[in-house]
This record gives C-alpha cells, structure tokens and sequence, in this order.
C-alpha cells in the first residue's frame, strides 16, 4: 500500500532517499575500498578509480561505470574489492541505481580541483609536519607533507623525492630495517584510512590498504618487517601483512580510539595506547588480549619501545610519560604498578609524541609545549631540552646512531637538535613553498 503513493510524497517526507549521486554516494565507496589498488600509482588491470574521468574510461576491459556492479557481484571474476569482503548489498544497490541511470558526475566545481589524487601538491604555506622517520642508514629523512611525503638526502645532495599517494593526512612514518621499504600511516578524516607500503630506493608505491572509515593511527613496523600494526578509530588494532597487503587480525580490546602501537623485540605481541587511557598488550598472531600494560590515568597518545627490551614509554593527556615493563608478573594484583619503571618530569603540554633512542640511553618527548625534553632511559634525569619551534611538536626521530634528534610539528619546520646538548644543527621547511617564507630562526 505504502507504494502507492506518490514517490513526490515519500521524498518530501524524506522517506525515500534521493538518487544516488557520483560525488556524495559513490565516491566515498570507492575511496574506502577500490583507491588502495586502483589509483595513479598503482593502477591494477590499467583501472584509475581516484577520479570520474578514470572510472568513465576504465580500464583494460574499457569504460568501468558499466562494470562495476558485474565486478562487485562477482558475475564477473574476480570479485571486487579484491581479496576482502564484498560491499554491502545496499552500496551495492546504490551503484546500480547510479549507473543505471546513466552514472553521471554531480561533482560541484569548488570541489573539483581540489579532487585530483596525483597531482603534485602546491604549498602557500608549510604544513604541519605530524611524521618523521629517518632511514636507517642515516642519510635520509623521510617528512609528512600534504598528501605526500618528502624524502630528505640529509646532505642535501639531491632535491627531495616526492612521493604522492592518495591520503590527505600522513601520520606515522617507519622504516624496514634494510631500508628497502618504507611505511606509512594515515588516511583522510571522515573518508578512509590507509597504510601505503613503498619500494626504495625507486620510491615506487608497493601496496596500498584502505582500512575503516577514517585515518589510522601510529602504524608501526614489526622488527623483521612482515607485518605492521595500525591503530583504528573504530577501536581496533589491525595487523596487516607486508608482503599481501592482507589484514593478518583485528583486535577489539580498547574501548575508544587507538592511537599508537609498538611490536615486542621479538615482534610477538603488540602494546597498544589510545584514548581509553590503557596500554594494551595482544598476541600479534591470535590477535588475544593478554593484559593491561598501566594503571589508567589520562588518555594515552604515543608509546615507543626499548631498542632490545620488552619496556615501553608511554604518555598523553596528563602530561607524564611513563615506563613500564610490557610484561605483569603473574597473579599480580589488580591495583598493582609495580610494573612502573619510572615516571618523567610532568611536561609544559599534554604528550604527543616519543622516541627512544636506538642505542637505549635516551627517551625523547614531546607535544603541545614548543619544546622536545630529552631524559635518560637510565635515571630518568633530564638530559636537554630543546626549544625553537614556535608551536606544538608532533614528531620526533632519534637518527640512526642516536646523536641527532629530528623534530616537526604546527610550525612547519624539520629541527634537527644535537640530542646530548639540544643544540640547533639545521632546521628548515621541508616542502617547496610557492614563495619562499623565511624560516624563524632558521639556519638554512
Ligand atoms: C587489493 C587490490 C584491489 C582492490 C582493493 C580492488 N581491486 Fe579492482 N582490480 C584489481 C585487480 C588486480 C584487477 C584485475 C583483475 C583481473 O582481471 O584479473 C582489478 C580489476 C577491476 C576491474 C576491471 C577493470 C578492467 O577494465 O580490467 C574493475 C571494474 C574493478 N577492478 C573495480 C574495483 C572496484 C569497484 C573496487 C572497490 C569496490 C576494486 N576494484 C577494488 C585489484 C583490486
């Protein structure tokens, strides 16, 4: 009975939902689950769905908007998206009543230049910087820019290497131990996140893995680089395979976001922070929680651990980082911290970012104040501070033989700080800027 009436009625009422449109409806789908393989860097069967001109002329198999559905139902195989679940019916739905009724592009204009997933961004003003990672052998400097990240020659031998992929926001930065791969954690708010997996020295985008509905969190590496840990706002941690690109396990311990993770030194198990205020430990392969690593306090934003040893650095909202030993005794007692190694002074802002050095000695830390404190592992004294960066920091790197500090945050500039005294060794804007900006207290 209800059919009968008139459709105009129904829409009115807002009971049916309008046509689904390319850019609100379709779009988003295919950003969250196809743009991992099909984009510029990586266009699997020829296929580039990170635009409406790319998915209108298709690929090896032609225009693609006629395709799509035979694609996700698996008439044609094989299935897409590729190796993971099929989309829900009704997204399913929603293409076929867009491409049936002629797929058509609705994109608003102000949108569209700012839509193009492979073209080189344009910088007025330096971004804010929130991942650093250094190579391990020392010579490079890999920097978050927008939608891209910049690899730095740290001599200064060559221009630095862009490399561009889909998401927006590049959060986590790490390095394989042999330097030949280079992982990266991010996504774009509200639309998907994403672990992109790049070949070096070609600077080649490996693999690409859209995950959950928005950007994750301290993506980590484990030790021997098969696998990497990402932390979900749907709050989960996933374990994701190098080598596949497949998701190896989802752990569902934390009760909010998660926003860091750190492998064991056997690469084992996984200590997980986030907003839940608890650093959680799970077994990597069975994906079992096995303990609550702290005693709850504030929220938790950054964890790193001991080059060789199973103890971590912790902190976030309440200003203390902590070190605890990943592992509680047996039978140990609800209330009991005896865990707790020791606690830093409390800092000028909440924690937003830790390193501890390669050599063990030193834990570095850093957030809303402008200054990165360095403490040593060892005693927990106060070793250096060091100021310069106008606002909060976001990213901090030990080099490799742990003597420099790099630094990045709101202002936009890299800092690299002489990690024994704090001194300023170099500092500077890490993208090309359309015109030049000076650089406070820069010395390049
Ligand atoms: C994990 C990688 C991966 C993901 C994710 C993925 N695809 Fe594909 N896609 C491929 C590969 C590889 C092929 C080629 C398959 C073949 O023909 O053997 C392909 C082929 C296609 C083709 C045929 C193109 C042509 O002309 O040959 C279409 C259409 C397509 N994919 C649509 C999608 C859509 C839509 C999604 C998201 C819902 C998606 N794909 C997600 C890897 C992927």
């Amino acid at each position: 009975m209800l059919r009968t009436l008139p459709l105009l009625l129904w829409t009115a009422l807002g009971l049916v939902a309008a046509e689904p449109g390319y850019f609100h409806d379709i779009r988003p789908i295919l950003q969250r689950q196809c743009q991992g393989c099909h984009q510029p860097n990586l266009k699997s069967s020829n296929l580039d769905l990170t635009t409406y001109e790319g998915l209108k002329m298709g690929g090896k198999r032609g225009p693609a908007i006629g395709l799509l559905v035979k694609y996700l139902t698996g008439e044609i195989k094989p299935q897409m998206p590729l190796g993971m679940a099929p989309l829900p019916a009704e997204q399913v739905e929603m293409v076929r009543s867009w491409a049936t009724a002629g797929g058509l592009d609705d994109t608003p204009a102000e949108a569209r230049e700012t839509l193009s997933a492979g073209a080189p961004t344009v910088y007025s003003l330096p971004p804010v910087l929130t991942a650093l990672a250094f190579s391990p052998d020392g010579k490079m400097l890999a920097v978050s820019g927008n939608r891209e990240i910049l690899l730095h020659t740290l001599d200064g031998s060559a221009p630095p290497k862009r490399l561009a992929g889909l998401s927006d926001n590049i959060l986590s930065l790490a390095f394989s131990h042999d330097g030949g791969l280079l992982v990266a954690g991010g996504g774009t708010p509200a639309r998907f996140g994403e672990i992109q997996f790049w070949d070096l020295p070609a600077a080649r985008l490996r693999r690409s893995v859209t995950m959950t509905g928005d950007t994750v969190f301290g993506v980590s590496l484990s030790p021997d680089g098969t696998r990497v840990a990402a932390g979900c706002t749907d709050n989960t941690v996933r374990i994701v395979d190098s080598a596949t690109g497949k998701e190896l396990n989802k752990m569902g311990a934390h009760e909010n976001w998660v926003l860091g993770t750190t492998f064991s030194v056997d690469g084992k198990r996984v200590v997980s922070v986030g907003r839940d205020r608890s650093a959680k430990l799970t077994d990597a392969a069975s994906g079992a929680f096995q303990e609550n690593v702290n005693l709850l306090r504030g929220e938790l934003a950054a964890v790193a651990r001991h080059p060789s040893e199973n103890i971590v650095v912790i902190g976030g909202e309440d200003r203390i980082a902590y070190v605890y030993l990943m592992d509680r005794p047996k039978n140990m007692k609800i209330a009991d911290d005896t865990t707790l190694v020791r606690k830093l002074e409390r800092q000028n802002g909440v924690i937003a970012a830790l390193a501890w050095s390669p050599d063990g000695n030193r834990i570095a830390v850093a957030g809303a104040a402008p200054e990165v404190t360095v403490y040593d592992a060892g005693t927990g004294a106060r070793v250096t501070a060091c100021t310069g960066h106008s606002a909060g920091i976001y990213s901090v790197a030990f080099s490799p033989d742990s003597t420099t500090l790099a630094t990045g945050g709101f202002d936009g500039t890299v800092r690299l700080y002489d990690a024994a005294t704090g001194a300023l060794k170099k500092a500077f804007v890490p993208v090309p800027l359309e015109r030049p900006a000076s650089v406070p207290g820069g010395l390049q």
